[in-house]
């Protein structure tokens, strides 16, 4: 989705805001702009692709303010015309938006009955003018935008440089907007990582806050109410500064092996810690667990755990499929979220609704200050540092290893739980050595790189990771590859194996008998028709003749299945290095997706 961000101080806007918006990029890179002002008059730039320097960009005035935008196109393809900030027609102000307006074509087609015309596609535009018409009308400024963004349907934030008062104004609803208050000036971003350098101390608005900023002061009101508001200013606990890949040629690979401390940090609770939630889970009826995307795989981790380790009757609900189930979820149910970015609005949107019911919210998120942990009675963090690949990797072992830890400690296990997370962590090495990624990249990859199909099987605990580890692959290969419940294979899958076509085996240790022996037959089935099979698993099935390649991987009992999910990991970045694909940022995708 979209990152805006804006600065007025006393500091260099446009490097302030460049590099904002390089922070802010993995919410979107198919264009962006900055805007600001000298001598009430606003210099702008925009571009398509990453934001990047270039010469025409350091033509624009140095500033005290301006405004900023990261583009994922919604409305209106990838153009510079299309690109943020959209400037009035008098060149008084200028907009950049979040979000998308979902009475677009409505109030479009109002305004062109009224003579406005429209240089882009873009809902943004729209705004623009919607504010001018109000302006005509003899209206201030802020009162202008305060009518039009209330005429607007959906989340969205909007935030507006104006050029007569060298102020900024900014107004939310349902799309993340964070104020960062400094000595130097006023920060404001659709996430605190952006401006992490500058300051901790955070202020996060409510729908329909409006904060307006002048120099190194803020006011803000509710515009629905009109009242005057002094929220707290918060000092974030725990913040992200380095965003840098370090050694690595991608963030992807840094993060990936980064899992060894992750998994750690992720379970870095004390018994007493978790205890609120204990309590909770053991006096609820039924306990659901929300995610999109990886999160709803590690919904259902958490879910397989929940169940298996500790008997409590949980089951995962993708986000975006909810409402089938709210007439069955009573106020008795707990709802656990699970969040990367702790903005995504198809977890949010089930969230409101089913806080509204009196369901009890827990939620683990990795980013702090988000819509999702200020909605929770009990929030819970991943601490596992920024994850800049818009493909989730720590952050999805972190939320199981989390889950595991809760199930065990429900189960009486909280010791054990730690000693063999340590003994997970520790095994890893194993993966993480030259001579594992050289396999995977020029025995497995190589295989693959020319392959358009190929599935997974994976069965109990590896369920989920088989469904995770096509997603990996798909996010950045662009592979089509498809995840299944190895008992799925004999009722039509098999259909799909003909000679050569790649299957991979997700392999349980003998412990989860009847497992294991359903993967080992399913892999003997797709064997016999041909298929290239790779296991990955136990690694005392490595040896086995029925596969071609195998990845062992560390089996400490049912953590298994998280050390499982890393060799996909793997495949798909190598496989995608092989293919010259764009690894942290692949097409089409963002890292948090506002908007629904
Ligand atoms: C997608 C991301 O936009 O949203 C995925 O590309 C992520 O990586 C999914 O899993 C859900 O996001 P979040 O922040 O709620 O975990």
């Amino acid at each position: 989705m979209c990152g805006i961000f804006g600065y007025s101080g006393n500091k260099d806007t446009n490097d302030l805001v460049f590099n904002g918006l390089k922070r802010l990029e993995y919410r979107g890179y198919d264009s962006w702009g900055i805007a600001v002002l000298d001598e009430n008059k606003i210099h702008q730039y925009k571009d398509i692709g990453l934001v990047q320097q270039n010469p025409d960009l350091k033509k624009l005035p140095k500033s005290k303010v301006g405004i900023g935008h990261t583009r994922w196109a919604t409305h209106g393809g990838v153009t510079k015309t299309n690109a943020h900030p959209h400037i009035s027609t008098t060149k008084d102000f200028t907009l950049v938006q979040n979000g998308m307006v979902e009475n677009f074509d409505t109030l479009k087609k109002e305004l062109k009955e009224e003579g406005y015309k429209f240089k882009s596609q873009t809902d943004t535009e729209v705004i623009v003018k919607m504010v001018e018409r109000e302006l005509k009308k003899g209206v201030s400024l802020k009162k202008a935008l305060m009518i039009a963004f209330k005429k607007l349907e959906g989340r969205n934030t909007v935030a507006l440089l104006d050029a007569k008062s060298d102020k900024i104004y900014a107004i939310k609803n349902g799309s993340p907007l964070v104020i960062g208050v400094a000595k130097d000036g006023i920060y404001l971003a659709s996430d605190s990582l952006s401006f992490s350098p500058h300051t901790k101390k955070i202020i996060v608005l409510d729908d329909y806050d409006m904060v307006e900023i002048d120099g190194k002061d803020y006011v803000i009101e509710n515009i629905k109410d009109g009242k005057k508001k002094k929220p707290e200013v918060k000092t974030l606990k725990y913040q992200y500064e380095d965003i840098d890949k370090g050694k690595y040629p991608h963030f992807m690979l840094k993060e990936i092996v980064e899992q060894q401390k992750t998994i750690l940090y992720a379970t870095d609770y004390s018994e007493k810690e978790l205890e609120p939630l204990v309590k909770q889970i053991k006096k609820s009826r039924k306990v659901y667990l929300l995610g999109a995307g990886t999160a709803g795989f590690a919904a259902g981790q958490i879910a397989y755990f929940l169940r298996t380790i500790a008997n409590v009757d949980a089951m995962e609900i993708k986000s975006y499929e909810f409402k089938s189930y709210l007439p069955v979820i009573s106020p008795k149910d707990l709802i656990i979220a699970i969040s990367q970015s702790g903005e995504t609005a198809d977890t949010i949107e089930p969230l409101e609704i089913l806080k509204e019911k009196g369901c009890k919210i827990a939620s683990i998120v990795n980013m702090y200050g988000t819509t999702i942990s200020r909605m929770s009675d009990y929030e819970y963090y991943t601490n596992a540092g920024p994850e800049i690949c818009v493909a989730s990797t720590k952050v999805f072992t972190a939320q199981s290893a989390w889950g595991y830890l809760l199930s065990m400690t429900l189960a009486g296990k909280y010791r054990t739980a730690k000693g063999k997370l340590k003994k997970l962590t520790k095994s890893l090495d194993e993966i993480f050595t030259k001579k594992s990624f050289s396999y995977i990249k020029n025995k497995i990859g190589k295989t693959l790189v020319d392959k358009e199909h190929f599935f997974i099987l994976g069965k109990g605990e590896n369920a989920a990771i088989a469904y995770e580890g096509a997603l990996k692959i798909k996010e950045i290969s662009y592979k089509h590859v498809e995840g299944f419940s190895a008992g799925e294979l004999k009722h039509g899958v098999i259909a799909l194996i003909e000679k050569g076509t790649p299957v991979i085996g997700i392999i349980p240790s003998e412990e989860h008998k009847e497992d294991n022996k359903d993967l080992i037959s399913g892999m003997e089935q797709v064997k016999a028709r041909g298929a290239l099979t790779i296991g990955i698993g136990a690694p005392e099935f490595a040896d086995l003749e029925i596969f071609d390649y195998y990845i062992s991987t560390p089996q400490i009992n049912t953590l298994g299945s998280i050390a499982n999910v890393i060799p996909f990991q793997l495949i798909s970045y190598f496989l995608s290095v092989l293919l010259g694909n764009n690894i942290d940022k692949p097409r089409n995708l963002a890292k948090s997706v506002t908007v629904k």
